[in-house]
């Protein structure tokens, strides 16, 4: 496989945005409360159509950010979700070899195998078509006939190989299949890469992205995306479970609540119904916030849980 560099992308440039504060306005629209720095990266990879990456702890919203983007756009979401060994295979594309195979020996079956050359060129031109590819991810991405938004997502957990294929890919947003020729994107795929930087990032292709590192987000907007998420929760109520997870995430425990957790802890306090927050209550329901229990039993000491 060798990919398309002598010529600038055919995309679309269409803005998807016209300025920050419609992108906050429209993501708020789905349902997603971004930040000011994460409403300006975003409509700077749109107007420079540059792929964003997005570092942060877990369950700060950076998957759900391309999500976010792919509802307001009304564009479809590709994603390619990076694991250990992921190859150029699962990433863009391979040929259906059992299809090919059947083929093959259906042309064989109708013609007498090996009979005759001319027969075994035809197959093999045949064998090689549309018919037989099956497109990855990022061959999706570029071939989709509706906009699209592409996600690469935890690309940190994939081998450094796959950098290199990615380079090539959305650099030209054009693929060559060698035995299909060129292909290129007709509509430029608005691409989101995420990492939890558990591996350093290659600087190439940090270059050529615009970066966006997404934090846990201040008071006020996590109590926001509460208010959002669990709209029958009591304002008072929303305002402590914001006070307790920032209270959790400065004991700097192994892993901290993140917004998922915030949102978990909205729902319990809902389902329990209780209507205050008294130190039981959280004792007993710490799992639904912390997941290890040495951060559990450190949290109960820190805030003096033990004799509640
Ligand atoms: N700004 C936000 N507005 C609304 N909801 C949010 C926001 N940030 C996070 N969330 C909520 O938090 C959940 C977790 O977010 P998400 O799955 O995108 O985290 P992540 O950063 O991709 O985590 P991981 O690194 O574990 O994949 C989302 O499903 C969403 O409900
Ligand atoms: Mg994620």
């Amino acid at each position: 496989m060798t990919t398309a560099t002598d010529s600038a992308p055919s995309a679309t440039a269409t803005p998807r945005f016209t300025s920050v504060e419609d992108v906050l306005t429209k993501l708020a629209d789905v349902g997603y409360l971004a930040s000011e720095a994460i409403a300006t990266t975003v409509f700077l990879a749109d107007r420079l159509g540059k792929p964003l990456l997005v570092e942060g702890p877990a369950g700060v919203g950076k998957t759900e950010l391309s999500k976010a983007v792919a509802r307001v756009t009304g564009a479809d979401l590709i994603r390619l979700q990076c694991y250990e060994g992921v190859d150029e295979a699962r990433a863009l594309y391979e040929w259906n070899h059992a299809k090919q195979l059947l083929r093959i020996t259906a042309a064989g079956a109708s013609h007498g195998a090996g009979e005759h050359g001319g027969e075994w060129d035809e197959v093999r031109d045949n064998i090689f078509t549309d018919e037989f590819l099956l497109a990855r991810p990022l061959l999706q991405a570029i071939r989709s006939e509706n906009p699209s938004v592409l996600l690469i997502d935890e690309l940190d957990k994939a081998d450094v190989e796959i950098e290199g294929l990615l380079l090539e890919v959305l650099s030209d947003f054009a693929v060559t299949v060698p035995e299909l020729g060129t292909l290129t994107a007709t509509h430029r795929p608005f691409v989101v890469l995420t990492s939890n930087a558990t591996r350093e990032l290659s600087e190439a292709l940090r270059r050529r992205c615009l970066f966006l590192h997404i934090d846990y987000p201040h008071a006020e907007l996590e109590q926001r995306i509460i208010t959002a998420a669990v709209p029958d929760l009591d304002a008072s109520l929303a305002e402590s479970v914001v006070r307790l997870v920032g209270r959790l995430r400065d004991l700097k425990l192994r892993k901290s609540p993140s917004v998922a957790e915030t949102i978990d802890w909205g729902r319990t306090l809902l389902a329990l119904g209780v209507d205050s927050v008294d130190p039981a209550v959280i004792r007993d329901n710490l799992g639904v916030l912390l997941k290890h229990q040495d951060d559990i039993e450190r949290a109960i000491d820190a805030l003096d849980l033990r004799s509640a």
